[in-house]
C-alpha cells in the first residue's frame, strides 16, 4: 500500500471561497450542514429534520473525479465536513443575492409566488440548481425530482409551475446562462480559486483526529491493507454516509474509510458476450438509474434493467441517492434485517450476485440473501454481477408506498419468472415488508414449476399457498399483518395481470395489471381583479419572496450566537402518563465539559406554567413536570451547554427514576368510552332544534342510519421547529420566540421568572410555519430558554429537534362521533341525533367548540337536528389548535355523515347535500354549487367515471362535492403603528399579527400603499415587537391579515385626517412635498390604529367555498392518485389574489395529508412511533392534484369585510375532506363488486391511507380471476 499523507486541514470551497478547517475544530459527527451554519455563519441553508427527509439542507456539490465535473445535490445534513475534503459547494448565498444578482432560479421560483413562510426555498432552489446543471430535463424528470423537499405551505403547485419552466420540453423553455458557466469549469481552466489539482486527490491521505482516524483511499488493495493491519480496531466504510439517515448515528468507530473515490467500487463493465453487468459496490443509486436505463435500451437480455430503474427512482430522494450507494444500502439490511431494504428486493429477485472480498483479497460470490449470513467484519462489497435474462423471462418489481415518493415501502414485491409457453419453469417471488426472516415465498416457487399459469385454478391454488407462508409480523408504527398479506398477495395477482396474454384475461380485469400512471401536473388559478384599485387587489408576489429564494430572509435559528452563547435542550419524562418522578440524577450530563446547567422545576422563580392565569387561561399547563408524570415525554427539565448538539446528547444522559404508573394511560378517546371514565369526558353544548317543545322530528322517516366516525391527530409540520433566543438585558430579556402571539410568550416568560411584562421585549420577525402549532405552545420553549438565559445571565438558544417537537408539542384535535339519522325517500333529514367527542390531551387551553358546531352545522338544514359536544381528557400531550382548528373536523363529520345516507338510500351524495342544504340561509352555497356544475363540468365527468367503474374492475374512480359555509369568528384585537419618515415620505409599519408565511406583511404594504396613494416601495414592514404593538392577539384563525389591516387603516386615516388641512393649503403637492410640510408644520408623523371586535363595522360573517374531487383506485393495492380538484372560494374582493390563491392550494394540500397520509401512532404507552420523517408523512409534491383547479368568483364584494376582503388561510383545508369521501365513492363501486350484501360505504377511522383502503376493499383472493 502507499502510505497515506497525514492531513492536519481540510480543504473546501464554499461558493467560491476556499475554507482550511483544523481537525481540531470539528470532529466525523461534524455534517456539513452544521460547518456551514455554525462556523462559516452560512445560515441560508436551513435544516430541520437532519435524516434527509425534508430537503431543507440541501446545497449543490462540485466534484470532479476522473476529469469529468459534476454537480449535484446533497443533503449537508447527512453529509460529515471529512466528506467535503475537496469538494467545492455551492449555497444559496453563493449563488445570487442582493449584493451580486440574484440566480435566475431564485427569481423564478420567487416571480412564480413559489413562497410562503419560505423556510424550504433555498433546498428547493439547491435541488433545481444542481438539478439543472446535471444536464436538460423534462418537466416529467423535473415533478420527479422533488420528492425529498416537503413543503408545508404551498402546496407545491406554484414551485412545480416555477420549476418547470426549466424544462426541456417546457412550451416556457428558459436557459440559464449562469449555471452554463458553472459547466465550463474544467480541470486547469477553473474559474473559481482552488489551490488543489484535480489529480492531487488520486492519493490517498488521512486525517488523525482526538478519538479517531479519517482515511481516504483511492484502491480497493489500499483499502484491504487498511483492515488488514487495523487489529482490532473498530471502523466504519464511509459511502455516501446517508445510512445514518435511516438508523441514527453510530458510536465513533476508530477508524473512518472513506470509499467514495474506489475506483473499483465505484466503476462498472459490462459485457455483451458473457452477458453479464458487474457494478461497483459502491455505485451511487442516481449513477445506477443513468446506467441501467442505458443499458436496458441498447440490450434485451438487460431489458429488466429499466424495471429496476424505475424501481430505485422510487427509493429515498435525490440527494440522497445521489451519493447513498448500493453497499451502503445492503449492509443497512445486513445490519437491520427488518429494514424493508428495495435493494435487496431487487438483486434477490434478479438473482444478482454479490462479490463480497476479504482482506487477503479471496473473493466470493453470494446471493444476497447468502449474504445477510455473513460474517462481514473486515470484508468489503466489492461487485454486484447482473445477468441477462432472454425474452422466456417475465419480471416485475412493486414498491407500494403510503405516499408517492420518499418512503419506505409498505410491501415490496418482485418477481421473475421463466416460460415455456405458458408453463412456468423457474420462479423466483420475493418479498420486503413481511417480517426479518421472510424473502422468498418458496412453497409458491416450487409449486410453480411446470405449471401452466394463466389457469383460475392453478392462480387460487398460489394464492392460497401465499396465504399459508406469508407470515406478516406486528411490529408498530407498520402496518397490520392482514393488510400486508393482503397486498403481498394482490400483488402477485397484479403481476399476473400485466404478463398474461392478452386474449386470456377478461378486459375488466386487465387494468389492474398495471400501477396508476401519474401525467405531469397542471393547474387553473382564476381571478378577476380591479385595475382602479390597484395596488389594492393587485396580484403581487410575496414582498418577502426574493429574500426568501435566495436564503436572505432571517428565521430565529439564524440570528448569530453571540459571544457566551448557550444552547438549551429538554429533558423528557420516558415513562406513561401517572408514573412518579422519584429521582433525578444529573450527574452525568453536567460532567461532560461544555454542559452548564440542568434546570427544573424547583428552579423556577415564579409560575411553574406557561399558561399563566394572568396570561387569561383557564387551565395552569406545567412548564416542568411537577412530579406525577401526565404524557410520555413531557418535559421535566432542560440541560444548558455551549453548543446544541451537547445540549441534546447531555440531556439523554440526565437519569431520571420512576415508580410504576398507576394504570394503563388513556391514549383515545375510545379508550376513555370503554372504561366509561365519566370524570375525563366534559359536556360542552347541546344543540337543541329551534322547534322545542314541539315534536322536532320530521314525519317521513322512511330509513334510520347509525354510525361513528373518528378522524386522529394531525402534527403541524411547520418546516421551522419550535425554538426561541434569548438575550439578557440590562433591566430583562430580549426574546426572540417562534411565536404566533407575542403576548402568550410575554406573559408566560413574566410569569415564570416572576418579573414584570414590561421587562421582557418580544421581537417577531417571521415564522418558518406555525399552523396553531406556535400559538401557545412555543411558550413551552420561549419560557425554558428563558429560564436558563435569566438565572446564567448569557444567551440561550433553544430549537427542538423534529422528535423532541413531535414528542412533546400536542397536535390537531382527534374527534370522535356517534350518530342516528332518520331520514326521508330523498335523503332528507327528519331527525339526527348526535354525540362529538374532541380529544383535548392533557389540555384545555384552547377552546374549539363553538367553530366545531359551526361546521359540523355546515350549510345545512339543522332545524330537525339534536347534538352534543364533549370534551375528552386523555393521557397525551395536550392537543392544540391546528390549521382550521374543530372546523376541518366538524365539517368531514357532517360531510361524512351526508356521503353515508346517500350510500345507504342508493342516492349520489350530491344530491343528498344538496337537499339538506338551507338554501334561504344559505342562497350564495347554492350559486357556487351552479357555478361549479359547469366550470367543473361535474355531469359529464359523473358519467364518465360510471363508464369507467363499469369497464374495470380493479381501478375505480370516485367523485365528491363538498359544500361549505364557514363562519369567521371576530374576537381578536391587533395594534398597527405607522410612521412616516419626513426626509423622503417612506412609511414604516409594524404590527401586531406575525408574518407566518401567509403574506400579511404583502397585504400590509398594498393596503397601506393604496390608503396613501403612494408606491409600495415607499412601504416597509418591520418585524413585530411588543412595546409597538402591545397586548395582541395571536395571529391564526384566518381573520389576523384582514384585522391587521382594518388597525392599519385606521391609523393611516388618523395621519390622512391630521394632514389634511396641510394638503388643502398646498397645490395638488407630491407625496414627498406633503409629508416634508407635514413635518415642518409640526405635524406628528405616526400614529397606531386599533382592531377589535368592539370597533365599527366589525361583523362575523361567511366564507363559502365549494369543491370537487376526483380520483383514481388501484383496487388492488390501496393507492389513489387526485385526478382533479375544482375549488371555488368565495374571498370577497381579495387583497391580493396571488397570495389568496397560495393559501387555498397550501392549506388543501395540508388537508390531503391529513385524510390520506399523515398518522400518529403512539405504543402502548403513550410514546409517539411515528416522530420521524421516516414514519410521520406530510404529502409530497407528487401527492397534489394532477389538475388543481382554483377559482375565486368576481363581483362577491363582502360587505362587512374589511375593503369588501374575506379571510382564506383556513377554510380550504375544510373542503379537503372531499378527497377521503371520493376515495369512498371510488371503493363503492369495488365494494359493491366484491360482496353485494356488504354495505357500500365504510366508516372513517382515522386516515384514509393506502391500509386503510385496502383493508376496506372487500378484496378477497377468490375475486383475484383473469
Ligand atoms: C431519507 C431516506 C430515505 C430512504 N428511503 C429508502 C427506501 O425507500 N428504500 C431503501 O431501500 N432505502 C432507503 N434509504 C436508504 C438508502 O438507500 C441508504 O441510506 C443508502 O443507500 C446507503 O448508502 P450510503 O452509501 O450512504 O451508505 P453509508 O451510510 O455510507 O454506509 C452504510 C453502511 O454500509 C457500510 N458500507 C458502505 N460501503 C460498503 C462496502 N463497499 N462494503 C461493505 N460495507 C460497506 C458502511 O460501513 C456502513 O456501515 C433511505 C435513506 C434515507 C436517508
Ligand atoms: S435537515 Fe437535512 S433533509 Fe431535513
Ligand atoms: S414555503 Fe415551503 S415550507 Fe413554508
Amino acid at each position: 500500500m502507499e502510505s497515506l499523507s497525514l492531513l492536519k486541514r481540510l480543504k473546501l470551497h464554499v461558493s467560491g471561497v476556499e475554507y482550511t478547517v483544523s481537525t481540531a475544530d470539528v470532529t466525523p459527527d461534524t455534517t456539513l450542514n452544521t460547518y456551514l451554519r455554525e462556523k462559516v455563519h452560512l445560515t441560508g441553508t436551513k435544516r430541520m429534520c437532519l435524516e434527509g427527509g425534508c430537503g431543507s439542507c440541501i446545497v449543490a456539490v462540485e466534484e470532479t473525479i476522473n476529469d469529468e465535473r459534476k454537480i449535484f445535490a446533497v443533503n449537508s445534513c447527512l453529509v460529515s465536513i471529512f466528506s467535503c475534503h475537496g469538494w467545492k459547494i455551492h449555497t444559496i448565498e453563493g449563488i445570487g443575492g442582493p449584493a451580486t444578482k440574484y440566480h435566475p432560479i431564485q427569481t423564478i421560483l420567487a416571480d412564480n409566488n413559489g413562497t410562503q413562510c419560505g423556510f424550504c426555498s433555498p433546498g428547493m432552489v439547491m435541488n433545481m440548481y444542481a438539478l439543472y446543471a446535471s444536464g436538460p430535463k423534462t418537466q416529467a424528470e423535473i415533478e420527479d425530482s422533488f420528492g425529498g423537499n416537503i413543503c408545508r405551505c404551498t402546496g407545491y403547485r406554484p414551485i412545480l409551475t416555477a420549476f418547470k419552466k426549466l424544462a426541456s420540453d417546457s412550451d416556457e423553455a428558459v436557459t440559464l446562462e449562469d449555471i452554463e458557466d458553472v459547466k465550463i469549469c474544467q480541470k486547469g481552466n477553473c474559474t473559481k480559486v482552488c489551490n488543489e489539482k484535480c489529480d492531487e486527490k488520486k492519493n490517498g491521505y488521512y486525517f488523525g483526529l482526538r478519538e479517531s482516524k479519517w482515511m481516504k483511499v483511492y484502491h480497493l488493495k489500499d483499502l484491504l491493507e487498511i483492515l488488514r493491519t487495523s487489529g482490532s480496531a473498530t471502523y466504519m466504510l464511509v459511502a455516501g454516509n446517508t445510512a445514518r439517515g435511516v438508523y441514527g448515528s453510530k458510536p465513533h468507530p476508530d477508524i473512518y474509510i472513506d470509499v467514495t473515490n474506489v475506483d473499483e467500487l465505484t466503476s462498472y463493465t459490462f459485457s455483451e458476450v458473457d452477458d453479464t453487468l458487474v457494478l461497483g459496490g459502491n455505485f451511487t443509486l442516481t449513477n445506477a438509474i443513468q446506467l441501467f436505463s442505458k443499458i436496458s435500451k441498447e440490450n434485451k437480455n438487460f431489458a429488466y434493467l429499466s424495471d429496476v430503474e424505475e424501481h430505485i427512482n422510487l427509493i429515498a430522494n435525490v440527494p440522497v441517492r445521489n451519493i447513498g450507494t448500493i453497499a451502503g444500502n445492503l449492509m443497512i439490511k445486513y445490519n437491520h434485517n427488518e429494514f424493508p431494504s428495495n435493494i435487496f428486493l431487487l438483486l434477490e429477485t434478479y438473482n444478482a450476485v454479490i462479490v463480497i472480498v476479504d482482506v487477503e483479497e479471496n473473493e466470493s460470490m453470494v446471493s444476497p440473501q447468502q449474504f445477510l449470513q455473513l460474517n462481514m467484519a473486515k470484508r468489503v462489497i466489492k461487485h454486484i454481477i447482473f445477468n441477462g435474462y432472454d425474452s422466456s423471462y417475465r419480471f416485475k418489481t412493486y414498491k407500494i408506498m403510503p405516499r408517492a415518493q420518499n418512503t419506505h415501502g409498505l410491501v415490496n414485491a418482485g418477481f421473475l419468472l421463466k416460460f415455456n409457453g405458458q408453463t412456468v419453469v423457474s420462479a423466483r417471488i420475493v418479498y420486503g415488508g413481511i417480517s426479518s426472516e421472510f424473502v422468498h415465498a418458496t412453497k409458491a416457487e416450487n409449486f410453480l414449476k411446470g405449471i401452466r399459469l394463466f389457469d383460475n385454478n392453478v392462480l387460487q391454488s398460489v394464492y392460497q399457498i401465499l396465504d399459508d407462508e406469508i407470515r406478516p409480523d406486528y411490529v408498530l408504527p407498520d402496518s397490520s399483518p392482514e393488510f400486508r398479506k393482503l397486498l403481498a398477495i394482490s400483488l402477485f395477482y397484479k403481476f399476473v395481470l400485466n404478463i398474461a396474454p392478452q386474449d386470456v384475461v377478461s378486459s375488466r380485469n386487465k387494468s389492474g395489471g398495471s400501477i396508476l400512471d401519474r401525467p405531469v401536473s397542471t393547474g387553473v388559478q382564476e381571478f378577476g381583479t380591479n385595475k382602479k384599485n390597484y395596488p389594492l387587489g393587485q396580484p403581487i408576489i410575496k414582498v418577502e419572496a426574493l429574500a426568501q429564494t435566495s436564503g436572505q430572509a432571517q428565521y430565529i435559528a439564524d440570528i448569530p450566537d453571540l459571544p457566551n452563547q448557550l444552547f438549551a435542550a429538554f429533558v423528557t419524562a420516558k415513562a406513561s402518563a401517572s408514573s412518579q418522578i422519584v429521582s433525578i440524577n444529573t450527574a452525568a450530563a453536567l460532567n461532560i465539559k461544555g454542559v452548564v446547567a440542568y434546570f427544573g422545576k424547583d428552579d423556577v422563580p415564579g409560575e411553574n406554567t406557561f399558561t399563566p392565569r394572568m396570561g387569561g387561561f383557564p387551565v395552569q399547563e406545567e412548564l416542568f413536570c411537577e412530579g406525577k408524570v401526565q404524557y410520555f415525554d413531557q418535559p421535566i427539565g432542560i440541560i444548558v451547554a455551549d453548543s446544541h448538539d451537547l445540549a441534546v446528547k447531555a440531556a439523554e444522559l440526565v437519569e431520571v427514576k420512576y415508580s410504576k404508573p398507576d394504570r394503563k394511560p388513556y391514549l383515545t378517546i375510545i379508550d376513555v368510552l370503554r372504561a366509561k371514565d365519566t370524570s375525563r369526558i366534559h359536556h360542552q353544548t347541546s344543540v337543541v332544534p329551534k322547534s322545542k317543545g314541539k315534536c322536532w322530528f320530521g314525519t317521513d322517516t322512511r330509513h334510520v342510519i347509525k354510525g361513528d366516525f373518528y378522524i386522529g391527530m394531525q402534527y403541524h409540520f411547520h418546516m421551522e421547529v419550535q425554538c426561541c433566543n434569548v438575550v439578557p438585558t440590562e433591566d430583562g430579556l430580549d426574546l426572540y420566540p417562534s411565536t404566533q402571539w407575542m403576548d402568550s410568550a410575554q406573559t408566560a416568560c413574566s410569569s415564570v421568572l416572576n418579573i414584570p411584562m414590561s421587562r421582557i421585549n418580544v421581537h417577531v420577525r417571521r415564522l418558518g410555519g406555525g399552523f396553531g402549532g406556535k400559538i401557545t405552545r412555543n411558550a413551552i420553549v420561549s419560557t425554558a430558554a428563558a429560564l436558563a438565559a435569566y438565572k446564567l445571565k448569557k444567551p440561550v438558544k433553544m430549537w427542538m429537534p423534529l422528535e423532541k417537537n413531535m414528542n412533546v408539542i400536542g397536535k390537531r384535535y382527534p374527534l370522535y362521533a356517534t350518530y342516528e339519522v332518520g331520514v326521508n325517500a330523498k335523503g332528507v333529514i327528519q331527525y339526527l341525533k348526535a354525540d362529538l367527542y374532541s380529544d383535548f390531551g392533557v389540555g384545555g387551553n384552547e377552546p374549539i367548540d363553538s367553530v366545531l358546531i359551526d361546521l359540523f352545522e355546515n350549510c345545512y338544514d339543522i332545524s330537525r337536528w339534536a347534538f352534543s359536544t364533549y370534551v375528552v381528557a386523555t393521557d397525551t400531550h395536550a392537543n392544540c389548535y391546528t390549521r382550521a382548528p374543530g372546523t376541518v373536523e366538524g365539517l368531514c363529520c357532517i360531510d361524512s355523515i351526508m356521503e353515508h345516507i346517500a350510500h345507504s338510500l342508493d342516492l349520489d351524495a350530491a344530491d343528498v347535500k344538496r337537499v339538506n342544504t338551507n338554501e334561504t340561509k344559505f342562497p350564495e352555497v347554492v350559486r357556487f354549487w351552479n357555478d361549479m356544475q359547469t366550470w367543473g363540468d361535474v355531469p359529464n365527468r359523473k358519467k364518465d367515471i360510471q363508464a369507467f367503474n363499469k369497464a374495470n374492475r380493479w381501478k375505480k374512480r370516485g367523485m365528491s362535492i363538498v359544500p361549505m359555509a364557514w363562519t369567521l369568528e371576530v374576537n381578536f384585537n391587533y395594534t398597527v403603528m405607522v410612521s412616516i419618515f419626513h426626509g423622503d415620505g417612506s412609511v414604516a409599519v409594524s404590527h401586531g399579527g406575525i408574518e407566518v408565511g401567509q403574506g400579511i406583511n404583502t397585504k400590509v404594504i398594498q393596503v397601506c400603499a393604496y390608503r396613501f396613494g403612494i408606491p409600495m416601495t415607499k412601504v416597509s414592514v418591520k418585524p413585530s415587537y411588543n412595546v409597538i404593538a402591545p397586548n395582541c392577539s395571536t395571529t391564526g384563525g384566518s381573520a389576523t391579515s384582514e384585522s391587521v389591516c382594518y388597525a392599519l387603516l385606521r391609523a393611516c386615516d388618523v395621519l390622512l385626517e391630521r394632514m389634511k388641512p396641510i394638503r388643502e393649503k398646498m397645490k395638488n403637492p407630491t407625496w414627498e412635498e406633503l409629508i416634508k410640510k407635514c413635518f415642518d408644520s409640526n405635524i406628528q408623523l405616526t400614529a397606531s390604529g386599533f382592531y377589535s371586535e368592539d370597533e365599527p363595522g366589525i361583523k362575523e360573517y361567511y366564507i363559502y367555498g365549494i369543491c370537487v374531487t376526483e380520483v383514481e383506485l388501484d383496487v388492488l393495492t390501496g393507492q389513489n392518485q387526485i385526478l382533479r380538484v375544482d375549488i371555488i372560494e368565495d374571498v370577497g374582493d381579495s387583497m391580493s389574489p396571488l397570495i389568496d390563491i397560495g393559501q387555498v392550494e397550501g392549506a388543501f394540500v395540508m388537508g390531503i395529508g391529513y385524510y390520506t397520509t399523515e398518522e400518529i401512532i403512539f405504543d402502548g404507552q403513550g410514546e409517539i412511533l411515528t416522530n420521524r420523517t421516516w414514519n410521520y408523512r406530510p404529502p409530497g409534491a407528487k401527492d397534489i392534484p394532477i389538475n388543481f383547479r382554483i377559482k375565486f368568483p368576481e363581483n362577491t364584494p363582502n360587505p362587512v369585510g374589511v375593503l369588501k376582503s374575506k379571510a382564506v388561510a383556513e377554510p380550504p383545508i375544510c373542503i379537503s375532506c372531499s378527497v377521503p369521501l371520493a376515495i369512498r365513492n371510488a371503493l363503492a363501486s369495488a365494494r359493491e363488486e366484491a360482496d353485494e350484501s356488504k354495505p357500500k360505504w365504510y366508516s372513517f377511522n382515522g386516515p384514509t391511507t393506502v391500509e386503510n383502503t385496502l383493508s376496506n376493499s372487500l378484496n378477497d383472493y377468490q375475486q383475484y380471476v383473469l
